[in-house]
């Protein structure tokens, strides 16, 4: 039977981790080894960190093909994967500290060389620079709004006139919103002044400024690679959705605040209801996207429309969510859905995909019958 290791970060619970951090001061869960003088770390930090449900969900798919092996994330992650001798990883492992966070799990698969699910450590660094993967993507033409990037306060003054308004901000190595509300629809130089300059100081690390794109927005999954890769359908962000007078922005708010389960926020439309030309654009720049950046068994990629009507990237997220629960909105396992591809059958694919790229024979458990 094949022993499929699976890599992950677990979510501190929030009410434990309030304790731990009124308590200690430093570490907050057995996943973080903060030493006494580095700041503590927020709740927001994790957001991105995957809950004990979904955790349970993957693990459950991902058994119908082997043996599973859970392998935290936590300090003690190269020991523990040296001991399991998996002969895969599942990764979804978002890492905690710096921009080569995500690339942790996998650099260190590499360096035992154990095969591992999705992309590689280049890529997923790559795309968590949004500026860098923007800069892969311009030079290969696919198109990407035009921007600049802004290191210091100092800085901001060149960005202001090289850009057309309204501008967007956001900073540069951030996932699940963190950093981007409406603030950041910056519709003039002053806004862009204050809004930069906030952000620099509370995030620590660049900021990108983008010519803001006015038009329909799409999530679109991929799944597979090469010839094999294929566009999940389309998920269309709804604005009209949003409050009344709100920026048409899938951002903070809309996000984390005014979607709540017992008021769910209609915000997604999948299947995209778009004619085929515009579908079939649209499928085409994000699989040019996936392929430019190296990206691997499954992403996510964020497309806008803009003023000339041509599908512009925003964002690549090759380290797609994949929340099991249909009533939280997670985007891929949705497109899945769409295509008539559950929720375990959207995990496994992801291990096909890897397998089939380390010539690694995976068979499916056999399957309990009942009378
Ligand atoms: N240049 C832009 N023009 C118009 N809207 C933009 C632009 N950049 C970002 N946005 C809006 O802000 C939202 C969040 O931006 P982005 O996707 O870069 O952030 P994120 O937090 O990394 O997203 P995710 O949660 O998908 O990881 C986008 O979905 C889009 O609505
Ligand atoms: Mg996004």
């Amino acid at each position: 039977m094949t022993r499929i290791g699976f890599a992950f970060n677990q979510k501190p619970d929030p009410a434990a981790f309030e304790t731990s951090r009124r308590g200690a001061g430093a570490s907050s869960s057995p996943a973080i080894s903060h030493s006494e003088s580095e700041p503590s770390p927020s709740i927001d930090e994790f957001a991105e960190w995957d809950s004990p449900e979904t955790i349970d969900a993957v693990e459950t798919a991902l058994s119908a093909y082997g043996d599973v092996v859970r392998l935290e994330a936590t300090a003690d992650f190269p020991e523990n994967l040296r001991a399991a001798h998996p002969d895969i990883v599942f990764n979804v492992a978002e890492g905690l500290n710096g921009r080569n966070r995500e690339s942790h799990v996998p650099a260190i698969c590499e360096f035992l060389g154990v095969p591992y699910t999705g992309s590689d450590p280049f890529t997923l660094t790559l795309c968590l620079d949004k500026a860098r993967a923007k800069e892969a993507l311009a030079f290969n033409q696919v198109p990407t709004p035009r921007f600049a990037v802004i290191r210091t306060v100092g800085q901001i003054k060149g960005a202001l006139d090289r850009l057309r308004y309204p501008v967007f901000v956001k900073p540069v190595h951030e996932g699940s919103s963190k950093g981007i509300t409406e603030a950041n629809y910056c519709r003039t130089p002053t806004d862009l002044m204050v809004r930069a300059s906030e952000l620099l100081e509370e995030y620590t690390q660049p900021v990108l400024a983008e010519e803001f794109l006015p038009g329909a927005e799409f999530t679109c999954g991929i799944l597979g690679n090469g010839a094999k890769a294929r566009v999940l359908p389309l998920v269309a962000i709804n604005f009209g959705a949003l409050p009344e007078g709100a920026v048409p922005i899938y951002g903070f708010e809309a996000k984390w605040i005014w979607d709540v389960p017992e008021n769910p926020l209609e915000i997604f439309e999948c299947p995209a209801r778009i004619d085929l030309p515009l579908q079939r654009w649209i499928e085409r720049v994000t699989l040019d996207a996936y392929n430019v950046t190296g990206c691997r068994d499954w992403a996510r990629i964020d497309v806008r429309i803009d003023s000339a009507g041509v599908p512009n990237v925003i964002e690549i997220n090759p380290l797609p969510g994949i929340l099991p629960n249909p009533e939280e909105n997670s985007c891929l396992p949705k497109a899945a859905r769409a295509a008539g591809i559950g929720y375990d059958e959207l995990i496994q694919s992801c291990l096909i995909a890897a397998a089939e790229r380390y010539g690694l024979t995976l068979r499916r458990r056999p399957q309990l019958v009942t009378a």
